[in-house]
């Protein structure tokens, strides 16, 4: 019989014993296809008395990640406790050091630490492999680096936060206000455990890092990301952008330019016939555009415990097979360093402002448009009681540059009650 392939899992949450029951439930599955049986040697969390609804005593027990990943027993150490420092990083470079490959679902980790990691696995000949880590159960990295291993890519675009996609279509389906949809997601224990890094759009913003990387060929680069979260999206806003023909996502977008790397991760309209437009609850979609396959959407469950564990399983597999590979789709050492680069590249926009009823409060504010060059494509004025009049604005297609310096003479018009709101509108 050919040797198992053996697992040391530290984290037994919603993923780890996800794995732990994949590998149960299909062992002969698993054997067939990768030639040889997995087996998991030994296994590590916090509480080793927790009631985790699966027998674990077949496994030898690790109080320390650190002492699991180096067991002579373990050949991939399988990383599935969170967060970017601490006991998962300590452990995966020590299984890296200690000569065995790495399978993790941990984006915090390779945002902040990817390209330091993948140079230690790369000098001991080791793989590092992070299937789960963007998109759940969507095989996105595969598709990047496998797929389209081909394509010159062009964009990489996509929402990749189901929390905030579940907010955002709850609000509107139920017309509830952020606050309230944002106390219900956190009851039925759909967001992380600082929900910050949910709605803050910091967990989207690793995950695009992480993308990034595989499409551009650079280090990957969590700080160059323009991140803005979903905290001050607003239920007119939403009721608005419907009442136009769109949806609010929290929208990542990717693309390298003679400019530098352009990341951003932030609130986007879209149009409501799109796929993106379409997607619903705590849905992901992931869109790749390459220079010769066109624009492919890849869409599916982006968390929970079956579809993530079954893309940690994707690379374990690969692992049994003996596929090796460069971490980020090319030596890291060969990996550039981009420049970030703020978008320059044209949109419509959304704007909602709030208007003094009263002669010429409009004028002004066109001129101001005007002034800064950008063109109004739609506009709608809604009937009010309050004494301020609620004016939704289309723009035609104008530069991030002059949006902002309208936004900023906006305020000297004198007649806005409140902020001013601008949205990109993305084309997809
Ligand atoms: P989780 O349910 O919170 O489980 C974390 C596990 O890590 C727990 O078993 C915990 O032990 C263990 N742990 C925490 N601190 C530890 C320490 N100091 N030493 C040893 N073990 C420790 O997390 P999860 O949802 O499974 O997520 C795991 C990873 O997958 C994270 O990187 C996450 O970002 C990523 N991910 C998750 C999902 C998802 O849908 N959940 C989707 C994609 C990616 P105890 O159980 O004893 O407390
Ligand atoms: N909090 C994440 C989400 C979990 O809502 O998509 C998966 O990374």
């Amino acid at each position: 019989m050919s040797q198992p392939l053996r697992l040391g899992i530290a984290g037994l949450g919603t993923v780890g014993i996800g794995v732990v029951r994949i590998i149960r439930k299909h062992a002969s599955l698993l054997e067939a296809r990768t030639g040889r049986p997995i087996t998991i040697s030994a296994v590590s969390a916090r509480d080793r008395n927790k009631d985790r609804g699966i027998s674990l005593t077949p496994y030898s027990w690790e109080d320390d990640p650190v002492a699991l990943a180096k067991r002579a027993d373990v050949d991939v150490f399988v990383e599935l406790v969170g967060g970017d420092e601490g006991p998962a990083k300590n452990a995966v470079e020590a299984a890296l050091s200690a000569g065995k490959d790495v399978v993790t679902a941990n984006k915090a980790l390779l945002a902040i630490h990817g390209q330091a990691l993948a140079e230690a696995a790369e000098a001991a000949g080791r793989n590092l492999r992070y299937e789960a880590a963007v998109a759940g159960g969507i095989p996105v990295i595969k598709s990047l680096t496998e797929g389209l291993v081909g394509n010159d890519v062009k964009r990489v675009m996509g929402v990749m936060n189901g929390s905030c996609n579940y907010i955002l279509t709850r609000m509107e389906d139920a017309g509830l206000s952020y606050e309230e949809v944002f106390a219900e997601a956190d009851g039925l224990g759909y967001l992380e455990a600082d929900p910050q890094l949910d709605v803050g759009g910091i967990d989207a913003a690793h995950k695009l890092a992480i993308l990034s990387s595989l499409a551009f060929g650079t280090k990957v680069n969590f700080d160059g990301i323009t991140l803005e979260g979903i905290d001050r999206v607003s239920i007119d806003d939403i009721r608005a952008a419907a009442d136009m023909g769109y949806k609010v996502k929290l929208l990542g977008v990717a693309q390298l330019s003679a400019r530098g790397l352009e990341q951003r991760m932030q609130p986007c309209l879209v149009p409501d016939t799109s796929p993106l437009g379409q997607l619903e609850g705590g849905t992901n979609m992931v869109v790749l555009e390459g220079d010769s396959v066109g624009q492919i959407i890849l869409r599916g469950a982006g968390a929970g415990e079956g579809p993530t564990a079954s893309a940690v399983m994707s690379d374990v597999c690969d692992l049994a097979r003996g596929f090796k590979g460069p971490v980020f789709g090319q030596p890291a050492h060969a990996l550039k360093t981009s420049t970030p680069a703020r978008s320059t590249v044209p949109a419509s926009y959304y704007l909602r402002m709030s208007l003094e009823d009263k002669p010429g409060a409009l004028a002004k504010v066109a001129a101001v448009l005007g002034e800064a060059g950008v063109s109004i494509d739609r506009m709608r004025q809604y009937g009010h009681e309050e004494p301020s009049a609620p004016v939704l604005i289309v723009t035609h297609k104008t530069t991030p540059v002059a949006i902002q310096q309208a936004m900023e003479a906006m305020g000297g018009t004198g007649v806005l009650s409140g902020d001013p709101v601008a949205l990109r509108i993305e084309d997809v």
